[in-house]
C-alpha cells in the first residue's frame, strides 16, 4: 500500500525500497456512487442494486437512466428517457464511410476501427468542445446511443455488407441486433443481448473506467475520454479477453481435452482466459447468471459442445487453483453467448464496448462535477545523476547488459512491498540477508 509521505520525501528509490501498490491493487481514487463490487461474497451492485435484480427484471436503458441519475425512472421517465436515445441513434454517412473505409485495412482490429469512429464522432456533435453540464449531458447520452450503431456498421463492414440503419421503434438491444444482420431480431435473442448489456454496463473502477476518468480529470471533452476508455477496454487483461475465451474453446476442442489442456496451461503457468480478477477472489456474479442464459442460447444455436468444454475446463480450474481466488469472470461465458446468436468474435469486445460506454460516460460525468485532476507519483528508481555523454564518446551496451539502472545499484535496503518479497523470497535466503543487511 502507498505510505504517507512527507514533504521531504524523495521519490527516489532502489528498486524495491518504496513500498506502493503495483496495479494500483486496492488503492482508492475517488468516491462514487455508481457501482460496487464485493470481490469475497461475489456480488455487484449499481447504485445498491443487486446485479441479478437488474438482470431479471430491468432493461439496458433503464440501467443507463439509473447509472446517469443515480435512481430508477419513472414510468414516464423511462419512456422519455428510450425515446431520447432512440432520437440520437442515427451517425453521419461520414462516420459510415470512414467504418467501412477503416474495416477493410487488412490489420484493422474491430476495436481500432471503434476508436477511430467514436473519435470522429465529436466532429458532427457542435457541444463536443462545451463544458457547459447540460451539454456534457447530452453527448453521454448520445455516445451511448450512437455506439451501438457504430458497432453494428462495423460488424457489417467486416462482412462485406453494407450498413443498416438504426430504427426508433426499437429497444437499444433489439436494435442492435436489427442493424448487425439486418432481421427483426428473435424476441429471446433480443432479451440475452439486453442482459448482455445490462451485466457489463459497469464495474466500479476497472482500467477502462479508470482511463476515462483520467482523461476527463483533465478537463478534456467526453469523445476523448471514451476513445480512451476504449483503447484500455482492448486489452486482453480486460475486455480483450472474450475473444480469447473463444479461440481457447475451440482450441481444446472436446471436453475430454480440457483437462490435460488445462494442466498444461497451469503447468507452464500461463493465464487462462476468462479466469482470475483483480476483486473477486470467488466466482464472478455475471458469470453465474451468463452461464443461465449460456445453456439455453447453446440449445437453440446447437452450440452445446462448446459449453460442454467450458464447464470441463471450469471445474479443472476450480479445483486447481480456486483455492488461490481464481474463478470464472464475465467474459468466460459472454463470448460462448454471443457466438451462440452468431457474433463474431471481433466483436464481442465492441459489443462490451457498447454497454460498458454507459458506466464511463456516467463515470466522467461524476468526475466532472467535483473535479481534480489525477496526477499520482512514480517512484523513481533510476540514476540520480548521470553523466551526459557525447555523442561520439558513447558505446552500444553490450548483450548482456540491461538497460535498466537495477544491476549496477547497491542492494536495497527495505522490502515492504509485497510484490518485492514475493521477489525476495525466490531469490533465496541468501540474496534476502544480503539485502537486508547492505
Ligand atoms: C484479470 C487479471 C488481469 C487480474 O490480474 P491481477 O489482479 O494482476 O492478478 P495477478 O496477475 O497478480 O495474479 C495473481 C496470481 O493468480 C494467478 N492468476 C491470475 N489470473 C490467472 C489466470 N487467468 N489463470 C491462471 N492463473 C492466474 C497469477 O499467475 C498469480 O499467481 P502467482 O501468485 O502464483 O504468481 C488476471 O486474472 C488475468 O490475466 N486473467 C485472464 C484475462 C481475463 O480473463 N481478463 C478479464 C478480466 S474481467
Amino acid at each position: 500500500m502507498t505510505t504517507a509521505m512527507s514533504e521531504e520525501y524523495k521519490l527516489v528509490a532502489r528498486p524495491g525500497e518504496i513500498p506502493f501498490a503495483r496495479g494500483l491493487e486496492g488503492v482508492i481514487t475517488a468516491e462514487s456512487t455508481k457501482s460496487y463490487v464485493d470481490g469475497i461474497g461475489g456480488k455487484l451492485f449499481y447504485h445498491g442494486i443487486p446485479i441479478e435484480v437488474l438482470a431479471e427484471r430491468s432493461t439496458f436503458e433503464e440501467v443507463v437512466f439509473l447509472l446517469l441519475y443515480d435512481r430508477l425512472p419513472t414510468r414516464g421517465e423511462l419512456a422519455a428517457f428510450q425515446e431520447r436515445m432512440a432520437a440520437e441513434r442515427e451517425i453521419s454517412d461520414f462516420v459510415y464511410q470512414l467504418v467501412a473505409a477503416r474495416a477493410g485495412m487488412p490489420r484493422a482490429h474491430s476495436m481500432a476501427v471503434l476508436r477511430s469512429a467514436v473519435s470522429c464522432l465529436s466532429g458532427f456533435d457542435a457541444a463536443a468542445e462545451s463544458d457547459a453540464d447540460a451539454d456534457q449531458e447530452q453527448e453521454a447520452v448520445r455516445i451511448v446511443s450512437q455506439m451501438a450503431t457504430v458497432v453494428a456498421a462495423i460488424g457489417r463492414a467486416r462482412a462485406g455488407l453494407p450498413a443498416v440503419r438504426p430504427r426508433r421503434d426499437l429497444s437499444h438491444a433489439a436494435n442492435l441486433l436489427w442493424m448487425l444482420t439486418g432481421r427483426d431480431p428473435d424476441p429471446y435473442e433480443a432479451r440475452v443481448m439486453d442482459l448482455l448489456l445490462i451485466l457489463h454496463a459497469d464495474h466500479e473502477c476497472n482500467a477502462s473506467t479508470f482511463a476515462v476518468v483520467v482523461v476527463k480529470s483533465t478537463l478534456a471533452d467526453m469523445y476523448s475520454a471514451v476513445v480512451a476508455g476504449i483503447g484500455a477496454l482492448k486489452g486482453p487483461l480486460h475486455g480483450g479477453a472474450n475473444e480469447d475465451v473463444m479461440r481457447m474453446i475451440k482450441e481444446i476442442g472436446a471436453p475430454e481435452q480440457a483437462r490435460a489442456w488445462a494442466e498444461e496451461a497451469i503447468a507452464q503457468k500461463r493465464k487462462i482466459p476468462g479466469f482470475g480478477h483483480r476483486v473477486y477472489k470467488t466466482m464472478d456474479p455475471r458469470a453465474r447468471i451468463l452461464r443461465q442464459y449460456a445453456e439455453e442460447m447453446a440449445r437453440r444455436a446447437g452450440t452445446g459442445r462448446w459449453l460442454q468444454i467450458a464447464d470441463a475446463l471450469q471445474a479443472t480450474i476450480q479445483e486447481r487453483l480456486g483455492a488461490k481466488g481464481i474463478w470464472p469472470n464475465v467474459d468466460f461465458y459472454s463470448g460462448i453467448v454471443m457466438a451462440s446468436m452468431g457474433i463474431p468474435e471481433e466483436l464481442f469486445t465492441p459489443v462490451f464496448a457498447v454497454s460498458r460506454a454507459a458506466g464511463w460516460v456516467a463515470h466522467a460525468l461524476e468526475q466532472a462535477k467535483d473535479n481534480r485532476i489525477y496526477r499520482p507519483r512514480f517512484v523513481y528508481v533510476g540514476p540520480e545523476e548521470a553523466p551526459y555523454v557525447p555523442l561520439e564518446d558513447r558505446e552500444a551496451p553490450g548483450p548482456r547488459e540491461g538497460t535498466g539502472p537495477a544491476e549496477s545499484q547497491e542492494k536495497p535496503v527495505g522490502m515492504e512491498n509485497p510484490d518485492a518479497r514475493k521477489r525476495q523470497q525466490a531469490e533465496g535466503p541468501a540474496r534476502e540477508r544480503e539485502r537486508k543487511f547492505a
